[in-house]
């Protein structure tokens, strides 16, 4: 029997983590020949993630520069993906999320009319340019997708605004749950410490919303002298020059290197408080009861904020401060937020999406529950 060909692209951290259950999923079916493809996007912390989850792919278009520009990545992506796709001619092609992988992934299928499949669709921000250039990123994914696999109904409803076809929208939880759990049952109980876990990267916090959040962590620390953080920091000089530059020297600041996966699941579930501005983050801090402060002044993930485990603090260095300082004075305030929910999925995501992809490759299946949290 000739095997349907679905190829995954991805190239970034945040992408691998949230696609490797999926490949892992695709590879279990008969019917199917799952390829992989990565951009490079990102190199070291990329490859953190495949050798955890113990991924090979079967092409690695080694993409990544120092310092990339946008145009200049996205050409390349464009230009180095097509070969692979008229090569391998799958039948359909996966994408995820919002980066500049995700996009002109997209476009260089669409180029050749291969049909593309959305992991993570639907997600907005009512602003063009924020998270940038990640909205832009969604909404052109989304036009260009044949299929959606919309984390949350609130997902799935942005996409119906959109005028997308309702009945190409599968509402499947983030698979990024499904990577948590797999993660986190292998790990050892953890110790509670008073840590407060900060990480942060985002293009529009460069510069001095950057400093601002640098300088509350630093107020943070000088007033609470119980208190440490812990800063995996990510690997972009830009951000890499502002935070050691302006924390690289305080004895109860840890400023490391990106953890893999396991360890960073370890360190979110050791820690008192969260303060990110990652996507991920957002939506893996409630599955541990941790209060997670989103140092953005919007989000696309609102379902933890109405829950009330999440909150968007904004960029400014007294919002940041005291929103914290609260939560480490006032034990009310804190147990308010400390609740683990799940409200961005449920661990079924990849079975749920590669059920959807045999339907639509004409491979009638069993009925299916989809996510409801
Ligand atoms: C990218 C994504 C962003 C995502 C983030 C996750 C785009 C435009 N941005 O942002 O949506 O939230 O990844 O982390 O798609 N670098 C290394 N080694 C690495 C990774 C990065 O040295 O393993 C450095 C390189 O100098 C590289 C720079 O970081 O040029 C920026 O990488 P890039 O992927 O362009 O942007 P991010 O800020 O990482
Ligand atoms: N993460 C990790 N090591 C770290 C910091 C984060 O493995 O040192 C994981 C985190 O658990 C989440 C993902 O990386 O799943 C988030 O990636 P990032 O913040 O780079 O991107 P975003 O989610 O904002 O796009």
């Amino acid at each position: 029997m000739k095997k349907t060909v679905v190829l995954s692209v991805f190239g970034t951290r945040p992408e691998a983590i949230k696609m490797a259950p999926l490949v892992l999923e695709l590879a279990q079916r008969k019917e199917i020949r799952s390829i992989v493809a990565v951009t490079a996007q990102h190199r070291e912390m990329l490859d953190q993630v495949l050798d955890l989850f113990d991924i090979s792919p079967e092409h690695d278009l080694n993409l990544m520069q120092q310092r990339q520009g946008l145009p200049e990545l996205t050409g390349r992506v464009l230009s180095q993906l097509t070969p692979v796709l008229e090569k391998e001619k799958p039948d359909l092609v996966l994408v995820h999320g919002d980066t500049t992988t995700t996009m002109a992934a997209s476009l260089a299928a669409f180029y050749l009319k291969i049909p593309v499949g959305h992991v993570e669709a639907g997600l907005r921000t009512p602003e063009r340019y924020n998270p940038f250039p990640e909205e832009m990123n969604r909404r052109l994914t989304s036009q260009i997708a044949e299929l959606h696999f919309a984390p949350t109904q609130t997902a799935r409803e942005n996409l119906l605004r959109n005028g997308l076809e309702k009945e190409r929208i599968f509402v499947t939880g983030n698979t990024v749950i499904d990577a948590l759990f797999k993660t986190a049952e292998k790990l050892p109980p953890p110790p509670q410490e008073k840590i407060l876990l900060l990480t942060a990267h985002r293009r529009e916090n460069w510069g001095e919303p950057m400093q601002n959040i640098c300088r509350a962590a630093l107020r943070l620390v000088e007033r609470n002298q119980d208190l440490k953080i812990l800063f995996p920091v990510h690997l972009n000089p830009v951000v890499r020059e502002t935070v050691f530059g302006i924390l690289g020297k305080h004895p109860r600041i840890q400023l490391i290197d990106p953890l893999d996966y396991a360890p960073f699941v370890q360190a979110m579930r050791s820690s008192h408080l969260i303060l990110t501005d990652s996507g991920g983050v957002q939506e893996e801090g409630p599955s541990f009861g941790k209060p997670v402060l989103v140092l953005r002044t919007t989000t696309e993930r609102p379902e933890a904020i109405d829950a009330g485990t999440v909150q968007l603090v904004g960029i400014e260095e007294e919002d940041i401060f005291s929103s914290a300082q609260r939560l480490l004075d006032d034990p009310k305030a804190y147990e308010k937020m400390a609740r683990a929910m799940n409200p961005y999925g449920d661990g079924k995501a990849c079975p749920r999406i590669v059920h959807a992809i045999l339907e639509f490759l004409g491979m009638p299946q069993p009925a299916l529950d989809m996510f409801s949290p």
